[in-house]
């Protein structure tokens, strides 16, 4: 799992900490891929699941900081991520999940989520705030 300018939502104070998840979901692969134990893998998830909720603060200091009118459910996708993350979390400890079924569920929540509510989220603070980039 490598950063594609693709994702780039044009804020780069959002851009980096997307960066910085992406690059802690390659770790959670890789680990993977090498077979670690859900002691390894659980610890990774736990650390991607604090900066993701550090993350979501940031997203969410910029809708304050510039009224974005789409804040509240922007701010239930991430209240709903880190519940079902937690749930999947869980499940993946008690050995009810396969490693890969977690990865796929981070994986895809996190493409989607950036691609879509994040990219307008930055639309919206370059249209009303000078973008750096
Ligand atoms: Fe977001
Ligand atoms: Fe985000």
């Amino acid at each position: 799992m490598k950063w594609d300018d693709s994702f780039s939502v044009g804020v780069q104070e959002i851009d980096s900490q997307h960066k910085k998840l992406v690059e802690m979901l390659g770790s959670l692969i890789s680990e993977m891929k090498k077979g670690q134990g859900r002691i390894v893998i659980g610890k990774t998830i736990e650390e991607m699941m604090n900066y993701a909720k550090v993350h979501f603060a940031t997203e969410e200091k910029y809708m304050t900081l510039y009224n974005y009118p789409n804040s509240t459910s922007h701010k239930k996708e991430h209240e709903k991520f880190i519940e079902s993350a937690k749930n999947f979390y869980e499940n993946y400890m008690k050995g009810n999940l396969t490693a890969v079924e977690l990865m796929n569920f981070l994986r895809n929540w996190l493409l989607e989520h950036i691609l879509d509510s994040d990219k307008n989220l930055g639309k919206f603070v370059c249209e009303v705030s000078l973008c750096k980039q």
